[in-house]
């Protein structure tokens, strides 16, 4: 006999509220955690008029993530927000309509426009080495979590729309303080029983609708003036030179893939693809500052691939940096930037000794597996060696490991994502010395869609 829904542990909490009151929202990836160690792998909670799944065994994680997106989809209320926002891209979209939309981000961001596109990036890494260079000279402090949001945006305007948006060298009034806005809000709504800013309009209300309508306006412009380009250059629509020209070439020969899908899409990549990348450069800092063993071991290997240059020249020479990419996996196992995933099965279904019925609200949770002794050897532990090929950890279950998703929906930006975390760290660690100014116990981590580190400054030295 299947395990049930109603027949799983978890906290009582108090009549028709449930565990409501005991949630703390930008702590609760942690809270689930802590959940986890008095209930198990699979729990239900009651939040209000909702209940829920918290699912952390990692075969049932991997049957949710593989069969989409027939068997599973996203949770509905994250499509009914995002939609609500006029939000239609391939994050939110489902079935058939998610294949379409897939099929065209995944060209946008394959590696062949990253190649194509590595000249410019190395712009704006020589940018962010010249701003660091400024304050290794002058000894200040740095918010480094604010230099590495506005890099990834650089990099993902460049990439994605072929727009060079230099926020690095820009202060204030730029795309990233709209940005900001937005992903902690949709979170909120998302997590909220009540919609209530359909009802009254607070003061982040209004300054969400701000955000969002700046980005609508900065989108709409780049439109008009891709789909300018391709009048223009006929020749593009043969070899598209980024993902908005792809995707407006797309878009006319779809029939359902209108103006809505395609900023729909450029919202998500934006979206996407700053605050996740960001975090973790943030959180490899955090942990390369607590364990500071590991900064000249980096080093070391960052001298021996770069030798006389100051960050990487060539996109062929990133291929390297095996112990760099072991910090970027490590990180991501202790510190995941997508600590919740949110799902639904499409038909009633039993996995692994339990039973869902359709439309169960499952809230996957992603740290606790990777974290557990018996999927990596001393897993609470950075231990950055465990990924070299030469490790000799016994445990190491790659099934409990998920900070890119998994199955057909796995993270399109993923080789993205590492290119710009190597391409920042090498540089970094080539040129200076890094110390933290704010003490380690008060940084924090805060959930707000993505997981982030609160507020700590950092001190450069420039390398002798
Ligand atoms: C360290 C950086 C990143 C992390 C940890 C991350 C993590 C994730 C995760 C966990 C998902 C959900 C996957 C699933 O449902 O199985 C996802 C989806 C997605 N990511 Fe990333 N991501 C990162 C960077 C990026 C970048 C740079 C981009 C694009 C520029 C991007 C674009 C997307 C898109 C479009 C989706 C939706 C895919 C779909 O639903 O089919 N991500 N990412």
């Amino acid at each position: 006999m299947p395990i049930l829904f109603k027949d799983l542990p978890g906290p009582k909490g108090i009549p028709f509220f449930g565990s409501a009151f005991d949630m703390d929202l930008p702590n609760m990836h942690n809270q689930f955690e802590e959940m986890a160690y008095e209930y198990g792998q699979v729990y239900k909670i009651k939040l209000g008029p909702v209940k829920m799944a918290i699912i952390s065994h990692p075969k049932i994680i991997q049957h949710i993530l593989r069969e989409r997106p027939e068997g599973f989809v996203r949770m509905k209320k994250m499509d009914a927000v995002l939609r609500g926002e006029g939000v239609h891209g391939v994050f939110n979209a489902e079935g058939e309509d998610w294949k379409m939309h897939r099929r065209m981000v995944a060209k946008g961001l394959d590696v062949k426009h990253q190649k194509a596109f590595f000249d410019k990036m190395s712009v704006s890494v020589e940018r962010l080495y010249a701003k660091w260079k400024k304050a290794a000279d002058s000894g200040e402090e740095i918010d480094i979590q604010q230099d590495f949001l506005r890099f990834t945006v650089d990099i993902t305007t460049t990439l994605a729309f072929g727009f060079e948006m230099n926020t690095i060298e820009e202060k204030g009034g730029v795309v990233q303080d709209h940005m900001e806005k937005i992903f902690p809000m949709i979170f909120k709504r998302i997590n909220s029983p009540i919609q209530w800013h359909k009802l009254i309009r607070r003061k982040d209300d209004r300054e969400f609708d701000k955000a969002l309508d700046a980005i609508n306006v900065m989108l709409d412009q780049w439109i008009i003036d891709g789909r300018k380009r391709l009048e223009d250059h006929p020749e593009l629509k043969e070899n598209p030179t980024n993902f908005l020209e792809a995707i407006l070439i797309a878009a006319e020969q779809e029939e359902d893939f209108g103006d809505e899908q395609v900023k729909g899409n450029l919202v998500t990549v934006l979206l996407a693809g700053e605050d996740t990348t960001a975090n973790t450069l943030s959180w490899s800092i955090y942990l390369l500052t607590k364990h500071t063993e590991y900064q000249a071991k980096l080093q070391s290997e960052i001298d021996q691939s770069l030798g006389g240059e100051k960050w990487i020249q060539e996109f062929e020479s990133t291929q390297g940096f095996k112990f760099l990419e072991s910090i970027a996996y490590e990180t991501m196992r202790l510190k995941p930037v997508a600590p919740i995933l949110l799902f639904e099965p499409l038909l009633d279904v039993e996995i692994e000794g339990y039973e869902f019925k359709k439309g169960t609200r499952m809230l996957v949770h992603s740290r606790f597996a990777a974290t557990q002794d018996e999927n990596f050897t001393n897993g609470k532990s950075f231990y950055p060696e465990r990924w070299m090929k030469e490790s000799k950890c016994p445990m190491h279950s790659l099934e409990a490991y998920i900070p890119f998703g998994g199955g057909p929906r796995f993270c399109p930006g993923r080789n993205l994502a590492l290119l710009e975390i190597k391409l920042v760290l090498a540089m970094l660690f080539k040129n200076f010395d890094l110390e933290m100014v704010t003490p380690h116990e008060s940084i924090k981590e805060i959930m707000a869609f993505t997981m982030m580190a609160s507020d700590f400054k950092v001190r450069l030295k420039n390398r002798s």
